[in-house]
């Protein structure tokens, strides 16, 4: 999705900005440019193609400055052309770039047509560029901090003007944007990721707050306009590039780190304690007789799995959401829930929004389980819990998906502990499971030949359906989902049971229908479902236990899971699926690390 990067320094900047759009390209983008302040006025290069085009424009033209801002676009309003590229200009005096929607940008559009100024793009965006530029008295931090105040909306933008050559300022409402300090230089960026290699130390901006951004000092008021201090964090962890190794994509890279990530995601310790979750946790803990989990995406895939394990371990009741509804339905909020927001980058606007709407109705405890540290999810949580998945660069998730499964499988045993759900044997069992859980995860990823050998099949249908009982369903989903976004095939996911109630009426030999098949209390219930399949002529895919006696023949392929894993079993199960969409995908050609019109961050609702 959309990033921004800016900077005022005494060198060329144009390297340093390129070098972020290109630490930001994985978050999916279809345009991109730049703008430098330059011989008193803005220049601009922009490219409907990736950011090696952009780079290759401003050598050619020899686009250099000092100043500069940079963006790469995820469309929402306007097509992906050139003219709808930001940087946005506003009478070739300022230039400007933005993250968000703004929502009353019609009627500031007529207003500000009726001031005289001339739309040229169909964005948003264009109305905050001459907004600014119509309030510009010659202080740039003050026409800026007017004009926020009449945009209803989500933004974080980034603006500069030729009569302040020195001078970048920002503002955030609801998109995140850091600050980044250097030596003699300044920085600003959607993401502390863009910047590494340039500083590690950060100002994380919060919600209203404007900066100002010269070569010696960066100024921030907040949404009433006072001056104030925020806390400098300093960030080592962004450093390096990600490299991709042997692999060929870094999806392909990232379901097979998955081993090493569940292993750093599970606590050292031998026992489940509250305080895994933050010091505020065994008070809280006591406080709640519910859990309200919110997500988007794949992260809700995994708080429905969560569903299971917290009522049949702790025994709480539990109700999963996807946070886009959430946060405009009118809910009955209940003091004694914890609300939970499940996210991989603690930034998508949904569920961040679903958060703050959750508290604005009155719930105290609140936890995050996220993959970002210093994301805003995590500062606006009481309690959290971070996994360990390292960067995730593919757009569709997989490591953060299972890192996320073994923090939600911990918070069902440490809540089923103190609910004396959990005893000390069982406790061991639990730990002992979890240990095991990476090597596990290696035999499962052994199966890939095999997967390879059914992605062929697959990678020439154009429909797929998935099916799961119980604690598998949601894997089921997560599966499909995966295939879609990749591939490109249409698939679904069908609790087994509900088949005969609609999607029986797709089944012909045409559809092929993975199902998953653990060894569990629903086994026997799943063979019959399957039998419905088989007797309309559907082609079986089957990821079986071991244990489970379902053997391959006509109509019915079987891959054999290594080992029967009871209750963590979903982490083990969701492998071979995300591997099967993965060659799939390869197999049809597609841009597998940047599916089309999708985005790794969704920082727009
Ligand atoms: C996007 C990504 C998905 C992700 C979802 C939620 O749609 O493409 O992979 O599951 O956002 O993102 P989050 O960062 O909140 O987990």
């Amino acid at each position: 999705m959309c990033g921004i990067v800016g900077a005022v320094a005494q060198r060329n900047i144009v390297p340093v900005l390129i070098e972020g759009l290109r630490r930001l390209e994985y978050r999916g983008y279809d345009s991109c440019g730049v703008a430098v302040l330059a011989g008193g006025e803005p220049h601009r290069a922009r490219s409907v193609a990736r950011v090696a085009d952009l780079d290759e424009q401003v050598r050619e033209t020899h686009l250099e400055g000092f100043t500069g801002i940079a963006h790469t676009r995820w469309a929402t309003h306007g097509a992906p052309v050139t003219n709808n590229a930001h940087p946005i200009f506003s009478r070739n005096a300022l230039a400007l770039v933005h993250n968000g929607i703004i929502e009353n940008y019609e009627s500031l559009r007529d207003m500000l047509r009726g001031k005289g100024y001339e739309f040229v793009s169909q964005t948003d965006t264009e109305v905050i560029a001459h907004l600014i530029h119509s309030l510009y008295r010659g202080d740039l931090f003050a026409a800026v901090r007017e004009a926020v105040q009449q945009l209803h909306g989500a933004y974080a933008i980034a603006v500069e003007h030729k009569d302040q050559p020195d001078t970048v300022v920002g503002a955030r409402q609801g998109s995140p944007l850091v600050v980044g300090l250097g030596e003699g230089e300044n920085f600003l960026a959607s993401d502390a990721l863009a910047l590494a290699g340039s500083t590690e130390h950060f100002i994380f901006l919060e919600e209203g707050d404007v900066c100002e951004l010269t070569l010696e000092r960066v100024r921030v008021a907040d949404r009433d306009g006072n001056d104030v201090e925020r806390e400098v964090r300093t960030v080592a962890a962004y450093g390096g590039a990600v490299e991709l190794g042997p692999y060929r994509h870094f999806m392909q890279k990232e379901i097979f780190e998955q081993p090493r990530a569940i292993g750093d995601t599970i606590p050292q310790a031998d026992s489940f304690d509250a305080s895994l979750f933050g010091d505020a946790a065994a008070t809280a803990f006591g406080e709640i007789d519910n859990l309200l989990i919110l997500a988007c995406g794949t992260s809700y895939y995994s708080g429905l799995t969560a569903k299971y394990w917290l009522e049949s371990i702790a025994k709480i009741p539990t109700q999963v959401e996807i946070a886009s509804e959430y946060r405009y339905r009118d809910s009955v909020p209940n003091p004694k829930s914890l609300v939970v927001v499940i996210s991989q980058s603690g930034e998508t606007a949904d569920t961040l929004a679903a958060l703050k709407h959750a508290q604005s109705l009155g719930h105290k405890h609140t936890l995050s389980i996220c993959n970002v540290g210093t994301s805003a999810m995590v500062r606006l949580t009481e309690l959290s819990f971070l996994t360990h998945a390292g960067r995730e660069i593919g757009v569709a998730s997989t490591k953060a998906f299972t890192t996320q499964l073994v923090a939600l499988f911990v918070l069902a045993a440490t809540l089923g502990k103190l609910r004396g759900h959990v005893d000390a044997s069982l406790e061991a069992q639990y730990v002992r499971q979890l240990r095991h859980l990476p090597a596990a995860l290696n035999s499962v990823l052994a199966l890939e030949p095999q997967i390879i050998a059914w992605s062929e099949d697959f990678s020439r249908k154009e429909n797929a359906l998935f099916l799961g009982r119980g604690l598998h369903y949601p894997i089921a989903l997560e599966g499909a989902l995966k295939l879609k976004e990749i591939s490109y095939i249409h698939a679904e996911a069908y609790p087994a049971g509900e088949l005969k109630h609609g999607p029986l009426a797709l089944v012909t030999e045409a559809m092929p229908v993975v199902t998953v098949a653990p060894n569990d209390t629903l086994l026997e219930k799943l063979k019959s479902n399957m039998q419905e399949v088989r007797a309309r002529g559907g082609e079986l895919y089957v990821f079986a236990d071991s244990d489970t006696r379902i053997v391959s023949e006509e109509g019915l392929h079987v891959i054999r899971m290594p080992e029967h894993y009871g209750l963590l079993s979903p982490i083990l199960h969701v492998v071979p699926l995300q591997l099967l969409a993965y060659h799939t995908a390869c197999s049809r050609g597609t841009d597998v690390d940047k599916p089309r019109n999708l985005a790794k961050s969704v920082t727009v609702e």
